[in-house]
Order: C-alpha cells, then structure tokens, then sequence
C-alpha cells in the first residue's frame, strides 16, 4: 500500500490535544496508520497527494453501539408507532423470529450491506451485537457471524427472556452454557437492564458472569423511563451505558465520577418518541459522552451518524464540536480504543488511518445542513473506500 499526502484541508479535527484544530494542515497516511499530521509546507513527500481543496478532514466516525446481525423488517411497527402505539422492548422477539429463521448466509449479506452503507458516509468502526438469536446455538451463530465483519462484538444474550421461557431458567443459560458458547468471538457483555427485560438482580447477574469469563462490560440502561442500569454500570465499571434518555441527578453525578462512557442514541429516541436525553446536563457536570446509531431494526433503522451528530447539536443542545467529538473519540472511547497504537477517532501518528472528508469547509455544516449526504471521501485502514 502507498503513503498518501492529504493537502488543502478547510478545517482539521484530530481530537488529540497536542494538535487541536491546527490550520494549513496536511496529513499523511502509511500503510493502516497515520504516519504524520502538520503544517503542509513540512509535509514529507508521499506516493500519492490528495487536495481536498478546502474541505473539512476529521476522523472516521465511531460507532459503537448497533445490532446488526438481523433478519427482518418492523415497518408495522414503526407505522403502529407513529400512530401513538409507544415502543415496547416486546417488539425484539419478532426479529427474534425471523432472525432465527434466516440462513447465516442472508444475515452475512445484510450484515455486509449495512455495513456498507455505513461506510459510505464515514463509519469506519463498529460495534454491533448479537440479541436477536436468544437460544445457545443462535448466540453463538451472531456472535461468530458479527465477528468476521465488524471492528468489536458484544454478546447481548440478555436482551430479552425468550418469549415461552422462563427468566431463571434463561439466566442460567446466558450466564452458562451460552456464554461460554459466545466467549470465544466477542469482547464485551452487555445487558438490556429496563422494566421488561432483567432487573437489577438479574443484571448484575448477567455481568458478574461476563467478568469473571474475561469480558468487558457495557449497559442497556435509563432507555424507557428511569431505572437502575446507570447506576449498575457505574458500580461494575462498565465501559459505557447506552441510552442514558431518563437520568437522575444522582445518575448524571455518578457518570461525571466514574470511566463509564454515557452513550447517547438520539436517533433512536426520536424514532421512538421518547424525550430528548440530558447531554447538556451530562457535559456540563463532566461526564464523557458518546453518540451512536444504535441501528436495529426496531427502535433505531438509521446507519448515519451524521443524522445523530445533526440531531445531537439542534436538539440536545450540544456544539458541533463537542457532537463531532462524541461521534469520534467519545465513541473510541466507550469501545476503550481510543488510545495506543491503532488508535480510532484520532488523528495522529501512530493512530489507525481512518479518515473523513466532508463536502464542506467545516463540520459546522453537519447541522448548518441537516439531512444532506455530506461524505466526499473516507479511507478505512489506510485502503480509500469512497
Ligand atoms: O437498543 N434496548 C434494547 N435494544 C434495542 C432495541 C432493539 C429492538 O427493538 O429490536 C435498542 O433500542
């Protein structure tokens, strides 16, 4: 692979608090790394050079929470939805269903495709879990599955008890048999802690078994009203708790405290019409902050992170900067990559060389223009994919 020299940058974020938002910046990208980020008239001489001509450059998006491995379609629900049905986390079993009747072939493709699609406007690392298999042999399929495509893989066997299932007889699968079947694809554990889904027993159950087999720890919590999960995250030192829509004071308090990342997923609460989450109060008190997509099929049908970074400054209230950051580094973060060698949702040498070229002269426009596909060009790896 050749080196690139990226010149005529508009505006550069790095996210790396030597470099800041340098001006008249190049950077250049070796093989899957960042080899050198600087002022362009030092820039070392590269195979190729690429001017951008006054374009905005910033790190590949980081997404780091969605269930991509999935069959089937909820526009009925959606519809129902929109109409004034509320969202239940009920709906989870009819992609249960069709998942569990999909070839692993077809749930490669869409997998594929979905990532695809998400690369297409910037993503350039993933998260996706398994939850939608809900029985030994489905986990185990999602999780080897998930695992041959995407960046990181969470096992999300508690998302739901199967309907026909008891809840302690599934416990005891998911924190036995099914964990063990998962362990060997996935890095992280993650548990759907809400009314409707596990408790707070029940759920630190779920996560105690996931440690003590070597995994990290990430939450479903404070999705549909308010509820224990924050709080749990926090205690087990989970790596982020996802959602975070219906916070206390005391949960906010005990993020701002803590290294547990609070992920964000306003697509997902708009679509399901739950109220804008507090990401105001969350960064003033000091509490790291992530963005993600959240795209499943139910809750979440969105693979754009653009439309979360829009949505995040004109209705949550947070600047640009800090929305393109959470959807950058914040994101890295909750995945714990956003440091060393390889590093995402950074721009510096040594950091993996996933870049983002908006149509534009500034991040700004991502919510000055809503809506509009401003992706010009993306390199995942070093490799140019658009
Ligand atoms: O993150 N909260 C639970 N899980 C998904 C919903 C998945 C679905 O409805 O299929 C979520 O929103």
């Amino acid at each position: 692979m050749s080196a690139t020299l990226i010149t005529g940058i508009g505006e550069l974020t790095t996210n790396d608090p030597d470099l800041g938002r340098p001006s008249s910046s190049a950077v250049v990208l070796d093989a899957d790394r960042v080899a050198w980020v600087g002022p362009e008239d030092t820039a070392p001489a590269a195979d190729l050079r690429v001017d951008v001509e006054g374009r905005a450059v910033l790190p590949g998006w980081v997404d780091s929470h969605t269930h991509l491995v999935f069959a089937g379609d909820r526009t009925a629900e959606f519809e129902a939805r929109m109409a004034g049905e509320p969202y239940r986390a009920g709906g989870i079993a009819t992609t249960v269903a069709a998942t569990r009747s999909a070839t692993d072939d077809s749930l490669r493709d869409t997998l594929r495709r979905h990532l695809a699609e998400a690369a297409s406007q910037g993503t350039t690392c993933v998260e996706t879990k398994t939850g939608y298999g809900l029985t030994v042999a489905d986990e185990e399929r999602a999780a080897r599955i998930a695992a041959e495509q995407a960046d990181d893989v969470t096992f999300l066997g508690a998302h739901l008890v199967p309907p026909g299932t008891g809840a302690a007889a599934y416990l005891d699968l998911v924190t036995g048999p099914m964990l063990e079947a998962v362990a060997p694809h996935v890095r992280w554990a993650d548990v759907f802690c809400e009314t409707g889904a596990f408790d707070l027993d029940q759920s630190r159950r779920v996560l105690a078994a996931a440690s003590a087999r070597g995994l990290g720890l990430r939450v479903h919590g404070n999705q549909l009203g308010p509820g224990p999960g924050v709080e749990l995250a926090v205690e087990v030192g989970a790596a982020s708790v996802d959602h975070c829509t219906h916070l206390s004071g005391a949960d906010i308090d005990a993020l701002a405290g803590s290294d547990t990342v609070a992920t964000l997923l306003p697509a997902c609460d708009l679509s399901t019409r739950q109220p804008p989450a507090p990401a105001r109060e969350l960064l003033d008190a000091g509490a790291t902050v992530a963005l993600a997509s959240n795209c499943n099929p139910g809750s979440s049908y969105t693979s754009s992170m653009a439309f979360c970074v829009a949505t995040a400054v004109l209705q949550l209230g947070m600047s640009v900067s800090e929305a393109v950051r959470a959807a950058t580094w914040g994101g890295a973060r909750a995945l714990r990559r956003e440091a060393g060698p390889g590093a995402v949702g950074v721009l510096r040498p040594g950091a993996r060389a996933d870049v983002h070229v908006l149509d534009a002269p500034s991040a700004t426009h991502l919510a000055y223009r809503p809506g509009v596909p401003l992706t010009w060009a993306v390199w995942r790896k070093g490799h140019r994919i658009r």
